[in-house]
C-alpha cells in the first residue's frame, strides 16, 4: 500500500518535470539537428515557439522565401534549410542555415510537418 502511494507520487513528480501529459515534447530529431538550441514547443527562446509558428500559419498554404512564392511546406523547408529573418517581430535575430549542404532534406521535412501539425 505504502509502495503504491510512493509510485503515485513519483508519477506526479515526473509529470511536473516533463510539463504535464498534454504538452508535446520536442522530438528527438529536433535535438539531433540542434533546433532545441533556439526553439521549444511553447516557449520563445531565440526563435519563436513552435506552437506560435503553427498558429501563425494556420489556414495558410503558401510561403514566400527570397521573394518567391512556394507551397507552405516547401517554402518553410527552404527557410529552415538556408536560414533567414523578418517574419517574427518577437526576435531580432535571423535563423542561421540548418542544412546549407542540402543533405538533411528528409529530416527537415519531417520537422516542418511536425511543427505545422501542432496547430489546434
Ligand atoms: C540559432 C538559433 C536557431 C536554430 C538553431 C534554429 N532556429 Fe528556427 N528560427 C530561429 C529564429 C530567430 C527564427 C525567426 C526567423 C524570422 O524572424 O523570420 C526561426 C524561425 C523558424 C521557423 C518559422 C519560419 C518563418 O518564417 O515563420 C521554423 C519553422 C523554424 N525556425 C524551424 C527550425 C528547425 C526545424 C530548426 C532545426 C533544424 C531550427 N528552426 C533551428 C532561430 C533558430
Amino acid at each position: 500500500m505504502a509502495h503504491m502511494k510512493l509510485n503515485f507520487i513519483i508519477a506526479v513528480l515526473a509529470l511536473m518535470v516533463t510539463g504535464g501529459a498534454l504538452g508535446a515534447d520536442m522530438p528527438e530529431l529536433a535535438r539531433k539537428l540542434n533546433c532545441t538550441a533556439c526553439h521549444d514547443i511553447d516557449k520563445t527562446i531565440v526563435g519563436p515557439s513552435w506552437m506560435n509558428i503553427a498558429k501563425k500559419y494556420k489556414g495558410v498554404n503558401r510561403f514566400t522565401f527570397d521573394d518567391r512564392d512556394y507551397p507552405l511546406v516547401e517554402g518553410m523547408m527552404m527557410k529552415v534549410s538556408k536560414g533567414g529573418s523578418g517574419n517574427w517581430i518577437t526576435t531580432p535575430y535571423p535563423m542561421p542555415a540548418n542544412d546549407a549542404a542540402g543533405t538533411k532534406q528528409a529530416e527537415i521535412r519531417e520537422l516542418v510537418i511536425f511543427i505545422l501539425g501542432l496547430k489546434k
